[in-house]
Formats: C-alpha cells, structure tokens, sequence
C-alpha cells in the first residue's frame, strides 16, 4: 500500500475528476496541444520554454489547489539540450569508467544545473541494454551488462535526487533496447525470464534507490504492448518491486495503441487500458484528458484508480516543492561553473578506453604531428545525441558553446610542436571527398606521426536511427588505408556514439582510442592521455565485434553451440569484449583467495587478490569479479560480472584488494521462474581486462 499523507490526502478528496485527469496529462511545450479547459490545472509539461515557465505556474497558483506543473527534461548527460549548462560524457561513455562515485556526481551536478534553469524531473536514466549494436540508442545506455547497468543506474538516481532537487525518470520499462533485429520502439521476443534475469534487476536497484519515476517502453513483450500490460506496470513494478513513484508514459504511447499498434479501437478505448494497466501520466497526446474524464463517466476507469495515478503524482510533487514551495533552488550561476566542469574533465579521462597500443602512445618525440579525420573538430559527433544540436529542435548550425575542446582544439592546447589538420573525408560519403583525401595525404606527408579522429555522428545515432550494419560509416577506413601506405604511424581515435566494427580500423593502427560521446572536455581529455600527462583506466561497458553479423556479442552468453563459438566465416566474433581496457601501467595479479572454502547459502565470503602494478607509471585498474555456477539445472552464461572497482596504485607497488560477495547473488530463476541458490561449485574469474582470468572455487552448501 501506497504511504501517503494527510495533506495529500486531503487535496485529492476535494479534487473534480477533470482536475485529477489534468494532472495526469503532460504537454509538450514544444508542439502540444490539449483539450484541458483549465489550463493551470495541467500536471507536466516537457520542454518548457524559458519565457513559459512563470506563466504556467502563476496559471498554476491562481487554480483551487495550486498545483504547480513538474516540468520535465531530457537531461540525459548533462543538462546538455541547454546551452550553457555542462555536457557530460553519454551514458555509454560514462560507463567505461565503472564508477558508481563519479556517476552519483554526475547526476548531482546534473540536477543542480536543471533544476537553477526550473526545470524539475529527468527523464534519466535509461536503464536498457545495448546488447544489439544495431540498436539506434545504444549510446544512451550504460551498456551491455546488468550488474554494470543496475549499479550506475542506481548510483546516477541517488545523484539526481540527492539534494531533493529533481526527480529521475527510469527509462524505458522494459524491454526496449532488446527489439527484435534492434528496431526502434518494436516488438521484443524474450521471455519473462529473460527480462527478470537480464532486465528487472536494473530497476529493482532504481526503485531501492528511490528513483520517484519510471517511464513506460514504446514496444511490447512477445506482442503485449507494454503501455497495456498490467502484468509488468502493476504486478511487477508496482506490487512485486515496490514502486512508490509514477508512471509516466513515453511519447504519445497512448495514441500509438490505435494507429501504431492496433490494439486500442480509439483514444478513450487506448486510454483505459494504458490507465487500468498501471501508467499514471500520459506523455503528449492531445485528447488524452476528454478521453479519460469520459473514461471515468462510463466506468471504464474507477475513480480509485484515478486517485492512485493522482496520489503518486502529488506525492513526488510534494517532495519537489511544487506544493508549497518549500525547496531552495540552486542559483543560475550554477549553471556550467568551474566545480562542473572540473568534475566533467574528470568524467571525460575517465571515459576513454585504450584499446590498443603498440608502443606509439604515450606520443612523445615528435615535432609535427597531422590530425586528420571528420571527428576531429566536430563537437556535434563528441557530444552525442539529446544536446542543443538535436533537441528539443534540431539545430545542427548551432555555434558550440565557448568551453568545449574537441581533439582538435585539445591537441593544440597540449602539444607545443607543429599541428597540421585535414578532414580527410566525410562521415557520410559526399562528392568532395577524393579532394579531402588528397589533401589529407598531403598533410600526413609532412608529419612524423598522424592522429586520425574518425566514427560516427548524430546522424547515426539515436532515435529511428537503427543500423543494419553497425561499422565505421563511409569512406573512413579508406583513408586509414590510404595513410598507413606513406608509412606513417597511425593513433586512431573513434569518435562514436555506438560501438562500431572495428575489424579494418584496426589494421591500419598502431594505436586505437576508443571515444564514446564524451561531452564538452572529451578533446581535453583525450590529448592529455595521448601525451601521457594522464593515464587511461577506463573499460569496454560493451563488446565491440569482429562483424556486425555476429550479433549478439554480449559476453555473457551460454556456453555452448555446434561450432563452439564461432561462425565457418567468422571464426572469431568479438575484437575487444567487456571489460577490455589498457593502461600506461601493467597490473599484474596473484595470489587469488577466499576466506572460506565452503560457504552456508546466505553468508558472505571475501575473495581476495593481489594486484602489482609492475611500471613506473602510477595507475587505475578495474579489477572485475565475475562467477559461474557450474553446473546448474538452467542454463546459465559462461560467466556474469558480480562486483567491480576501481584501484589506484602507485608505480611499482601491489595492493591486497577484496570483494565481499554475499552468497544470496549467486542464484538463478528456476523453470518456474523462481529465484533459489542452489548447493554446489561456484567459480569466481577475477579480470582486469574482460580477457584473462585468474579463478578461484568456492562450495556452496545448504
Ligand atoms: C524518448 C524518450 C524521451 C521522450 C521525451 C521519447 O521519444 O523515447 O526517451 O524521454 O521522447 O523527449
């Protein structure tokens, strides 16, 4: 049962069924338009306009209740759809770090910055996983991993709400990222096990945290809608889960039931089974409110329904000061300050992944250096998707805010020696790129070294932008090819917004730097680790493959096929899996343990390892734990990341490093989809790479 209060009690009885319907009604300030007669009774709005947002909440305060509206935001790394405001790292790129500390900050500062600019709800973070690169939001993920997801997700929401500021939006409920052929908002084909297992746990850690809102999937679960489906909005996320927030839907959802997925015969049908399924707000859809007010005249909807959707929505209001304003809001100047942006540089060095080096980096001893390539000086490509390029209008001719350092800038910053740049090509192939190529090849002449910045670009990445074949787009690996001919060594850094394919990139580097949109600093950030000022410590959130057409590459996948892992044409599927990541420092690891041989079901045990940084460069590892029950009555994945960290050491020193894992987590769902630890062996593999594993055993026992 729902804990609610006098207060809130009290304005929901003396509430008109259309006031409770208004508040379950948001509009877009953008492009929406809506039936609400009184239009200061209206519950949300998204995208609020700078010069609406007093006039909304004076509408607000002259109504019976003065129910301010919670303006809502696609603050989804950074307030980043605001100029000004400090972009971070994506998701995607924030996850390399596996640090739950630096991502609780992140969305500290993030909240801070919204909400100075009165904004008061993110619709952060997405929870999905990227575990089908063709996927076009794979960047806007924390990865492919549930442990990783659920701990970042987790630790971003305690950030978001931490100074009681703004309210984060779990995102999307559930299923979304697993789309079958990773089609944007379509039909998913997994089970109900496989959701518990590999999705749920995601936000079952969102809904410990606090999180105040979760926002409904566009797709289905093996043809049921979820905006329909009672099942996963009330039994699972409500009643099993304990969900205290609400539920707002996504994008016009209620209306995508009549003309998208044909299950609703109109709105008023559309809406009663989005409301009765356990959805609380409608995001964006004009008639929504007639169709509920009418909903709830025939009987279709129950007025304790209607107050349950109501009562949850007042009660984040509540906590927000959107009641009787009793917050105090961060001053503007908040907004892009110098404290952000140090912990932004942070996030973005932390962002980077090595993912090979043949001893040309760190770069040293040179004089002239060519930086060639269409990522380069393209901040649009460093942010990623959901900044003022792209929303809440496309505006890709936007000037870049004056703070931003793309790779290009940054080098110049760092590098006291001579910088010649080249385009080289475009992303998008286009007529003039055998000119660029010429004059590309021309620059690399004259220089001792080339740094190629390449990958993709927004137009890549994002919404309907799914890929049937995720790889470095046009001509980009051509002109690596065409540079690696004049024998000059080549520091490839990927500039992406998804993984990529990196089979060709790869033949023609010395080096790779893997880049995930890594905001306003990346080029920063990058320079001062291709230089060796810093040093890298970031890890693959996701496997990158040898080709598109092995998907899935997910790590955790079952052991066995007829092949043993492997197409006749594709012998080896992943180029850099999980958990891959090099550093200036080599960590060298020993001496694996566990306090306890055998281990009572529901006791903790610690595994414990020595770890030696054996360099003269003091390093971060991410030392990784992953297990395996080995034999089990369900299948069960070659191995599953349980606990993660961070560890710094110091040039040639060795540290002791201890995971405690709490035997409970080693279970699985039986055939009846119940969660049991059984008795038996558990192997533990402790990596610092995702490749090479040190192992240890325990025996579990009743
Ligand atoms: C996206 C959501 C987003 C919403 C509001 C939808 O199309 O799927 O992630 O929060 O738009 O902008």
């Amino acid at each position: 049962m729902l804990k609610s209060n006098e207060r809130v009690e009290r304005i929901i009885s003396n509430m008109t069924v259309e006031e409770k319907a208004a508040q379950m009604q948001q509009v877009s300030d953008t492009c929406g338009k809506n039936t609400i007669p009184d239009k200061g009774t209206i519950g949300s709005y998204l995208f609020t306009k700078e010069e609406n947002k007093e006039k909304y909440i004076g509408l607000a305060k002259e109504t019976r209740h003065g129910i301010q509206p919670i303006f809502g935001i696609d603050a989804i790394h950074g307030h980043a759809c605001l100029k000004g405001a400090t972009v971070f790292p994506t998701q995607l790129s924030l996850a390399c770090s596996f640090d739950e500390e630096l991502t609780e900050e992140v969305g500290a500062v993030t909240a801070r910055e919204v909400r100075a600019d009165g904004h008061h709800w993110v619709f952060s973070p997405v929870l999905c996983m990227a575990r089908d690169l063709r996927w076009g939001r794979v960047g806007e993920t924390f990865g492919e991993d549930t442990e990783l997801v659920s701990r970042l997700g987790a630790a971003i929401i305690r950030g978001y709400q931490r100074d009681g500021l703004v309210a984060a939006c779990a995102k999307h409920y559930i299923g979304y990222g697993e789309a079958t052929g990773g089609r944007d908002a379509y039909d998913t084909q997994i089970t109900e096990r496989r959701a518990r297992e590999v999705l749920l746990p995601a936000f079952r850690a969102a809904v410990n945290a606090g999180c105040m809102s979760v926002m409904t999937a566009y797709g289905s679960i093996d043809a049921t809608p979820l905006t329909t489906s009672h099942r996963w909005m009330t039994e699972i996320l409500k009643e099993e889960l304990g969900f205290d927030g609400f539920v707002v839907t996504d994008w016009t959802n209620v209306e995508f039931l009549v003309n998208g997925q044909h299950v609703a015969e109109n709105l008023e049908e559309a809406t009663e089974m989005a409301i009765n399924a356990g959805n609380d707000m409608s995001m964006q859809v004009e008639g929504f409110y007639d169709a509920l007010v009418s909903a709830v005249r025939n009987g279709r909807v129950s007025e304790e329904r209607l107050d349950d959707a109501v009562r949850r929505i007042l009660l984040v209001k509540e906590k927000l000061g959107l009641i009787d304003e009793n917050i105090c809001v961060p001053e503007r100047s908040v907004i892009g300050c110098e404290e952000h942006k140090m912990l932004n540089h942070r996030a973005a060095l932390e962002s980077q992944v090595l993912l090979k080096n043949d001893g040309a980096l760190p770069l040293r001893g040179v004089e002239k250096i060519a930086v060639i390539g269409p990522n380069a000086d393209d901040i649009k490509a460093q942010y990623g998707d959901w900044t003022y390029f792209t929303h809440p209008e496309n505006n890709p001719d936007a000037t870049p805010k004056d703070d931003s350092v793309t790779v290009l800038s940054g080098i110049r910053e760092s590098f006291a020696g001579e910088v010649i740049y080249a385009k080289g090509v475009n992303v998008t192939p286009a007529e003039n790129d055998d000119e660029l190529i010429l004059k590309a090849l021309d620059a690399a002449r004259n220089a001792d070294v080339v740094i190629a910045v390449i990958g993709d670009d927004t137009s890549y990445n994002g919404e309907w932008k799914d890929r049937a074949n995720p790889t470095v787009p046009g001509r980009q690996a051509e002109l690596l090819k065409r540079l690696s001919e004049l024998g000059k060594k080549i520091i490839t850094v990927v500039v992406s917004g998804r993984a990529l394919v990196l089979s060709e990139v790869k033949n023609y580097s010395s080096a790779i730097i893997q880049s995930f949109s890594s905001g306003d600093l990346g080029g920063k950030a990058l320079a001062e680790l291709i230089f060796g000022k810093e040093n890298f410590s970031a890890r693959l959130p996701i496997s990158i493959p040898t080709d598109a057409a092995c998907a899935p590459t997910y790590y955790n996948q079952y052991d066995y096929w007829h092949t043993r892992g492997g197409y006749i044409d594709a012998k080896k599927m992943i180029d850099y899996p999980f958990g891959f990541g090099l550093s200036y420092s080599d960590f060298v690891y020993s001496d694996v343990t566990t306090d306890k041989r055998c281990v009572k079901i529901g006791d903790k045990f610690t595994l414990s390892v020595d770890v030696k940084n054996d360099s003269d460069r003091d390093g971060t590892d991410v030392l990784q734990l992953y297990y395996r029950d080995t034999v089990c009555k369900i299948l069960r994945p070659v191995r599953s990341l349980i606990d993660f960290k961070r560890v710094s050491i110091k040039a040639g020193e060795s540290v002791r490093v201890d995971f405690t894992v709490d035997s409970i987590k080693l279970g699985y769902l039986d055939e009846s989809c119940k969660y049991r630890v059984d008795a038996g062996e558990i192997k533990l593999f402790v990596s610092g790479d995702g490749t090479s594993f040190k192992e240890a055993i325990i025996n579990l026992t009743e």
